[in-house]
């Protein structure tokens, strides 16, 4: 496999060489910025690096869409509602535009990359100057200098799969950071668009991921999410002599007092290996989000997942013998094409069976381009909304159970955000990433407290700090 190419030191000092040119250009404007980001975390860390770019501008930040210069939606494409979501935002945009012709309306992620959305924005979305693919992101202050200097509009879609090092980031702060170990996927899943959208997986060297995680925890962050789509398979690429589980015990050893977690994990890649090593590290929180996407291995085969539902309760039985206390979530799609009441039974007994803390349930969405677009698909739509909705009933059960299980349990929690309510006014994480609200003396975001359960309910514990 090519080892994978990284953006070359004088590609980057160009793009540096347009921040400045970009910086003299709005100095005097006091330009703002406001950003949108659909999608997964994947695309929040890619908002990052483009508001930092923007902040190496002079961009100031805003909330406020209508006192901003310069508007980005960063898309997703993994399903048709995040699609029109996305169209249905740029659309309000427009009589914006006409009161403000020199407001910078610009387009990138998932969506930007596929050819259809980019001629229908070019024909229909007039308002849209600026609109580049995953593959373009680091050259952005070039595109962005192009339309401030006359260009009317410019789109670039092109690019390798590649990985640039060095790009300014602009984090949200608090407690919580991302940190992208790789890019893109090679599993191609029938259903999803990721692969043609993100290009082919490629690892980041473990030395610069330690080195952001070191700045990371100088920096104060406490929960620090490493990703990628399929973080199992890290390193294949590299051609160094190293696994995920090799990278999870290299950054354990970094001193300071954190919580590691990732996302996501496919089955067919995780290995008793990684449950050992997530064990035996004390810094990686013993929370695993793994999933199936559907019990019956007749729909998994068609969804190329390479995977038995027998091989998936097989890992969880590990995992759990390992890490007894670990809080376990998936992704499942209701109503892939065929999938029929029999299928769909052996979904329910996966998840009856394994009793996750937390799933994440979508219908399915054809996308095309993808295999199972053009596969037959018999079931109705109002049979696959009642299946998901059983599906819905049977977890809320379970969440039930499990959440009334932590009454009176004292545990460690992270503190990372205000909560609406007057009578516990912060919110917290448990290690296992389950939300609590919590009261007491003294709570800051960001630290670690010690605390005890005092109520649960289906979507969040209430906590006593001690
Ligand atoms: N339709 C519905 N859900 C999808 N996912 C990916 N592609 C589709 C699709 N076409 C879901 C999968 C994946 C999660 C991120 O999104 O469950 O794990
Ligand atoms: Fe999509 Fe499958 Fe890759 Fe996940 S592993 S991004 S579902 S193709």
């Amino acid at each position: 496999m090519p080892t994978p190419v990284t953006v070359s030191e004088q590609q980057l000092q160009t793009q540096f060489t347009y921040i400045d040119a970009v910086a003299s250009l709005v100095r005097d404007k006091r330009p703002r910025a406001y950003t949108h980001t659909f999608g997964c975390q994947q695309n929040e860390a890619d908002t990052e690096r483009i508001r930092g770019m923007l902040h190496e501008m002079g961009y100031e930040m805003t909330d406020d869409v209508n006192e901003a210069d310069f508007i980005l939606f960063n898309t997703c494409a993994v399903r048709e509602h995040a699609e029109d979501r996305a169209f249905g935002n740029i659309g309000a945009l427009s009589h914006l535009k006409k009161q403000r012709p020199e407001v910078i309306i610009a387009l990138c992620g998932c969506m930007a990359q596929q050819e259809k959305n980019v001629e229908k924005i070019k024909k229909s979305y007039p308002q849209v100057s600026l609109l580049f693919g995953t593959h373009a992101l680091w050259r952005f202050p070039s595109l962005l200098y192009r339309v401030l200097t006359g260009e009317k509009r410019v789109f670039d879609i092109g690019g390798a799969d590649d990985i640039a090092e060095g790009l300014p980031v602009l984090r949200k702060g608090g407690a919580k950071a991302w940190l992208s170990i790789m890019y893109g996927c090679n599993n191609f899943c029938t259903y999803c668009i990721v692969p043609y959208v993100r290009g082919r997986e490629r690892s980041r060297r473990p030395e610069e991921i330690e080195k952001e995680l070191r700045e990371l925890v100088a920096a104060g962050y406490k929960e620090i999410t490493l990703l990628g789509q399929n973080v199992n398979s890290y390193g294949k690429d590299l051609g160094l002599d190293i696994d995920f589980a090799d990278l999870l015990r290299r950054l354990n050893a970094v001193p300071g007092d954190f919580w590691l977690r990732f996302m996501t994990s496919h089955p067919k890649d995780a290995s008793p290996r990684l449950f050992d090593a997530m064990a035996e590290c004390e810094k990686v929180a013993k929370q695993l989000h793994l999933p199936f996407q559907s019990g019956s291995d007749e729909i998994l085969r068609r969804m190329n997942r390479r995977y038995t539902a027998a091989e998936y309760k097989q890992l969880i039985a590990y995992a759990r013998e390992k890490m007894p206390d670990i809080t376990l979530s998936s992704d499942i799609i209701v109503g892939f094409p065929g999938e029929t009441e029999e299928d769909f039974a052996q979904t329910l007994a996966l998840v009856r069976e394994v009793r996750f803390d937390l799933l994440f349930t979508f219908l399915y969405s054809p996308r095309s381009g993808t295999p199972a677009a053009s596969y037959e698909d018999n079931a109705t739509p109002a049979e696959k909304q009642a299946r998901f909705e059983r599906l819905l009933r049977a977890q809320d059960e379970i969440v039930a159970e499990r959440q009334a299980a932590y009454q009176g349990k004292r545990l460690r929690l992270l503190i990372d955000g205000t909560a609406k309510g007057p009578d516990y006014p912060f919110t917290a994480r448990t290690e296992g990433n389950l939300l609590v609200c919590v009261r007491g003396e003294n709570l800051r975001i960001g630290e670690f407290i010690e605390a005890e359960i005092e109520k649960t309910t289906l979507r969040c514990l209430f906590a006593r700090k001690m």
